[in-house]
């Protein structure tokens, strides 16, 4: 199928990378085109080479205000409107509370949670001017999935999950669509530790009904469902694709770890 999202403009955040570089693939597939922001700038120009014209790149840190601005105000200058927006800059982190250093913990809720509560505000100003437009959130099965040594990451993600459902009702009276998606293990850079250490990904396979990994396209068909216009009724939900591995108990990685 093609042309889903044809005449489209889209912004992604973590767009360089992983599950935002797959949606910018599907998107520009589908004939859409797209900022792709992100703080990676080698990355950002290796998906330049790969995309071309149907895409633009904004080096950016999604914690700044004013780089989030301007990623927004790219969009329109670059291509005159913004309808479709991903944000999907993230990482985790792992360290025991009573442990982690407080610095380390605000760093995750700063890009996991401010970072997509300043891309859904400057996204929604440009789409309730319009009258329209769909905001996809990356959160993950850890948005209501606890874990050991990951309290922040696992608190920011509840926050992007409840920000979500409060920008849909902020936002649906302007035709404005924001929903959530929530994935569980994926192979992506974020994940590519698991690769070393084997008993990890095991774990997270064996936690997964579905009995494999999760791969970015996976998230991507999803994420292209909930913009196009087969997600005209969805908002205010997070969408989990994870091959059912919420229904299971999270792995215990810090017994998985250790040595
Ligand atoms: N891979 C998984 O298993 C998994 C599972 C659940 C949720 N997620 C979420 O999916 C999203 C994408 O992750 P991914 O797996 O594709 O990882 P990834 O590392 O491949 O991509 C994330 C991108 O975000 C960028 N980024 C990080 N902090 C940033 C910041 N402050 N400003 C701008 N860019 C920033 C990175 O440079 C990177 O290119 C994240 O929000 C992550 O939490 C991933």
């Amino acid at each position: 199928m093609s042309g889903r999202l044809e005449g489209r403009v889209a912004v992604i955040t973590g767009g360089a990378s992983g599950i935002g570089l797959e949606c910018a693939r599907r998107f520009v597939a589908e004939g859409a085109r797209a900022v792709l922001a992100d703080r990676n700038p080698e990355m950002l120009i290796a998906a330049q080479t790969e995309l071309g014209n149907a895409v633009v790149t904004e080096v950016i840190d999604v914690t700044s205000e004013a780089d989030v601005e301007r990623m927004v105000a790219r969009a329109v200058s670059e291509f005159g409107t913004l309808d479709t927006a991903v944000n999907a800059a993230g990482f985790g982190g792992f360290g025991m509370i009573a442990d982690h250093p407080v610095d380390e913990w605000r760093a995750v809720i700063e890009t996991d949670l401010v970072g997509v509560m300043l891309s859904v505000k400057h996204e929604a100003r440009v789409m309730r001017e319009a009258g329209r437009g769909a905001i996809v959130n990356i959160a993950s099965i850890n948005a209501r999935v606890p874990a050991e040594g990951m309290s922040a990451y696992c608190c920011a993600k509840a926050g992007v999950e409840m920000l979500t459902r409060c920008a849909a009702m902020e936002l649906g009276p302007f035709g404005v669509r924001v929903a959530g998606i929530g994935p569980g293990f994926i192979d992506t850079p974020l994940t590519a530790f698991t690769q070393v250490v084997p008993a990890i990904r095991d774990a997270y396979v064996a936690s997964t009904p579905l009995g494999r990994a999760g791969q970015p396209d996976d998230v991507a068909d999803a994420v292209l469902f909930l913009v196009s216009d087969d997600g005209r009724w969805v908002s205010g939900d997070t969408l989990f694709v994870d091959g059912a591995s919420m229904n299971k108990a999270y792995p215990e990685l810090h017994k998985v770890a250790a040595p």
